[in-house]
């Protein structure tokens, strides 16, 4: 499949470190790589209109494959004319396959080698069974920009044997998704799993290198109950070492900052996570001093911005701590809905600078003054 659309150009390299700037052209728009993805499960990012996305810096966005075939379906959307007019963003699209939403909301999840059967229990208590073709012919009626293959996630802590059948399953379905993908306009990207144990990681590498030509790869199965050690252990020589460097490079489900900023630093490209939404509903925001909870009484009578050092439109807009504050505790929306904006905002900045410093060779420093940082300490 010719994906030619899809070319990744490599703009800085940081001299002591594996970072590096690039931008991933794609039909709705370049995306400047490092960067952070905010998340539009369901065809939204959660309480936040599409156009203070974009205001707010996001390049793109992700929707996931499995939710929106189940409601409202592929059909309807592709009948509307396809995923960015039906969400009404008109720059790049990701879309997650959904293997990993089937593991974390589906119940009576079986897998074969021909693909997962699981019940709904999250929608009408269907029962689905899922091949990797029809995985496929659902994100290619979606549209969206880049679509990742149906793989499985094993969580953690799991067995090796549990593992590698993680790995064998996931590779066969990549071969399956690589064959029945067909649109140029869309680029298909594998994902490597493997979990903890590097051996197993080079192993679904090299399954995805042998299978085809995929214009980037995820990263998956990470951020599942592991420590932070435990994690860059196996990935810092996975990214830095191994993974073919002309192709884009996913860390999938990750938007801690500190783990951005490491990420970057081993030569991860791109990032997504629901954290900057969810903790935002939930109260909490990313700050400069680290994470701060709105519940807590000692913003009362602040009349200063969440985060002095932040530029976003809700902390120079005039909006108090002790307002955020007192929306959270009385569970007015807009508190949720701010502390989301801004969270975002935060992980996009972040990785704005982040860029910048690799143009500019000292990313090495960057990392460090981050790492030295008081909001590197509740990481
Ligand atoms: N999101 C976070 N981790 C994963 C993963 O391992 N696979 C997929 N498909 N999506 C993810
Ligand atoms: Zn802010």
């Amino acid at each position: 499949m010719d994906q030619s659309l899809f070319t990744y150009d490599i703009v800085a390299e940081d001299p002591k470190t594996h970072a590096r700037a690039g931008i991933l052209h794609t039909p709705h728009g370049d995306i400047e790589t490092p960067i952070f993805m905010p998340v539009g499960t369901k065809a939204n990012v959660k309480g936040i209109p599409t156009e203070t996305v974009r205001a707010l810096g996001a390049q793109i966005v992700l929707a996931n494959t499995y939710h929106l075939a189940m409601r409202p379906g592929e059909d309807l959307i592709d009948e509307l004319g396809g995923l960015h007019t039906f969400m009404n963003w008109h720059g790049p699209i990701l879309t997650d396959s959904g293997g990993f939403q089937v593991f974390s909301h589906g119940d009576a999840v079986k897998l074969t080698d021909d693909g997962v059967r699981f019940i709904a229990t999250d929608y009408d208590g269907s029962h689905i069974f899922w091949t990797p073709e029809d995985n496929m012919a659902i994100a290619q009626k979606l549209g969206s920009d880049i679509c990742m293959q149906l793989d499985q996630c094993p969580g953690y802590p799991a067995t090796r044997a549990y593992v590698e059948r993680a790995v064998e399953l996931s590779s066969m379905w990549a071969e399956r998704c690589y064959a029945a993908h067909s649109r140029p306009d869309q680029a298909l990207f594998g994902i490597v799993q493997g979990g903890m144990h590097l051996d197993l990681r080079l192993r679904s590498l090299r399954h995805l290198e042998e299978c085809g030509d995929f214009p980037g790869y995820g990263i998956g199965g990470y951020s599942v109950g592991e420590d932070h050690e435990t994690m860059f252990e196996s990935l810092t020589p996975l990214a830095s070492e191994y993974m073919p460097k002309h192709k884009p490079r996913y860390l999938m489900g990750v938007g801690n900052p500190t783990t951005l900023v490491r990420g970057v630093g081993i030569g991860i490209d791109m990032f997504d996570c629901v954290l900057p939404t969810r903790t935002g509903r939930m109260g909490t925001a990313f700050s400069h001093e680290g994470r701060l909870n709105f519940r807590n009484a000692r913003f009362a009578r602040d009349a200063g911005p969440i985060d002095p050092q932040c530029t976003c439109p809700v902390c120079t807009g005039g909006y108090s701590r002790a307002l955020i504050r007192h929306m959270v505790t009385q569970k007015e929306m807009l508190g949720g809905i701010l502390l989301s904006m801004h969270n975002i905002y935060f992980l996009l900045d972040l990785m704005r600078r982040a860029r910048q410093a690799i143009i500019d060779g000292r990313y090495a420093e960057f990392q460090q003054e981050w790492m030295d940082s008081p909001a590197a300490q509740d990481y």
